[in-house]
């Protein structure tokens, strides 16, 4: 109901003196043209929770973007038109930035080019969202500033930490939704209602309807958020983790080895760490591997799949002795493969373990590969200049990884032991 709650105070608390006086004059404009403006979604959410966001979302039942143009002239500031989206951005000369929205019906905006603008009420345009925590407004206009405006009891999930899902259709309009409530979830230590999650299971064809773009994008966002073991998880719990993630696998082996990349691999590059992550539900399995081929969308990262095929099955069939033995096949493979491939074997048996520690040796020592002989050394030391000189220098670099050779003296020792009279 109006009126029953007012967040002037928490507004005052949490935005800036200089965002609260942008603010309330938007609210001084709106009076005057008669329509009204509230601040809605994530900002009013977070208010709420007691905590900051500087995101201002305003929404106006009327033409936003003329009202952002003449608010804009008025404070004399910037606008950014975003026209398909019925959406401008008022920037002030400090640089505190407002968003105004037409209120709408349709949540999912049709063409721009579509003659049917179909301008709603708050209600309609609050009854489309996602969940009760995000489907509030709270007023802006001076004479009911802080208002908040509650139709589905957003206020009171929000007491009690509860994820609600807005509607029936919620899911199926749009299944990234389940996402978000994963990130909701674990931000707010909030657990979804008995219905939402019910309502999640009669979505899962919707996923299915996802583009692989649209499904990376949003998962990238919910394990850079939150802690991806605790939403594999969760994902895992509510049965769409093989609508999200086709054909992967959540079980000891996999939580292990996404748990060993977390603790002791973690990369900053967010493509890369998403790469990591998933991986570590594939990467145990030749299929696997090879659906999860099909399902990565940079080439560089499908070449690191092709290559830790290569490397898993050629590392497992025959007896490994040395970090040099690698050398042979994985002289060429980027630093990612090799990085995955040993957290693929160190989570596994003690033979496998065997072989991940020899690779992880190989690739420290490849790294810093000290070469202690050069063309022209060979050429002083009578070597006649030819093919043999690069068989020669690979040869070393496998005997510089294993040790046998240390510095010059021990590297031509190593070329007239081994490289000379196998080549006579
Ligand atoms: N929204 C929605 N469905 C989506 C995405 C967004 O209904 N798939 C609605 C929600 O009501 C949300 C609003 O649009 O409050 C704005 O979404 P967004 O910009 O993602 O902001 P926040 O909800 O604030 O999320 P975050 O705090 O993660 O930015």
């Amino acid at each position: 109901k109006e009126g029953t709650k007012n967040i002037r105070k928490e507004m005052e608390k949490w935005l800036t003196p200089e965002t609260l006086a942008v603010v309330k004059k938007a609210g001084e404009l709106a009076t005057k043209k008669n329509v009204k403006a509230y601040m809605i979604g994530g900002i009013v959410r977070d208010l709420l929770l007691n905590r900051p966001n500087e995101d201002i979302d305003v929404v106006i039942e009327g033409d936003a973007i003329s009202f952002a143009i003449d608010f804009a002239k008025q404070i004399d500031g910037t606008v950014h038109q975003h026209e398909s989206f019925r959406t401008a951005t008022v920037e002030t000369k400090e640089g505190i930035s407002i968003d105004f929205t037409t209120s709408r019906t349709e949540y999912y905006e049709k063409p721009a080019a579509l003659p049917t603008v179909l301008y709603s009420n708050i209600k309609e345009d609050l009854s489309r969202r996602d969940f009760t925590l995000n489907a509030i407004a709270a007023s802006i206009l001076p004479d009911t500033f802080g208002d908040v405006l509650d139709y589905f009891h957003g206020v009171e999930d929000i007491e009690n930490k509860r994820l609600q899902v807005l509607h029936n259709l919620s899911f199926i309009e749009d299944p990234t939704r389940i996402l978000r409530g994963i990130r909701f979830e674990a931000r707010y230590s909030f657990r979804m209602s008995q219905e939402t999650e019910a309502l999640i299971e009669n979505s899962l064809s919707s996923i299915a309807s996802l583009s692989k773009e649209r499904i990376q994008s949003e998962l990238k966002i919910v394990f850079q958020e939150t802690d991806p073991i605790w939403s594999m998880n969760r994902l895992n719990e509510l049965g769409v983790l093989p609508y999200f993630l086709p054909h992967s696998a959540w079980n000891e082996r996999t939580r292990a080895t996404l748990q060993y990349y977390l603790e002791k691999e973690r990369v900053t590059d967010a493509e890369d760490d998403f790469f990591y992550i998933i991986c570590s539900l594939y990467v145990h399995d030749d299929k696997r591997l090879s659906q999860l081929k099909n399902i990565l969308l940079t080439k560089k990262h499908r070449r690191v799949v092709q290559e830790l095929m290569t490397l898993y099955k050629n590392s497992t069939s025959f007896h490994v002795k040395s970090a040099g033995a690698f050398h042979d096949m994985c002289h060429s493979y980027v630093d990612i493969t090799l990085i995955m491939a040993v957290i693929a074997f160190m989570t596994g048996d003690k033979e496998q373990q065997r072989i991940g520690s020899l690779l992880r040796q190989y690739h420290i020592k490849r790294k810093n590969l000290q070469r202690f002989v050069t063309g022209e050394d060979l050429k002083k030391a009578g070597i006649p200049p030819g093919p043999l000189y690069k068989h020669i220098f690979f040869e070393l670099e496998k005997a510089i990884i294993d040790e046998k050779v240390y510095d010059q003296s021990s590297a031509f020792h190593y070329i007239h032991e081994h490289l000379l009279q196998n080549s006579k």
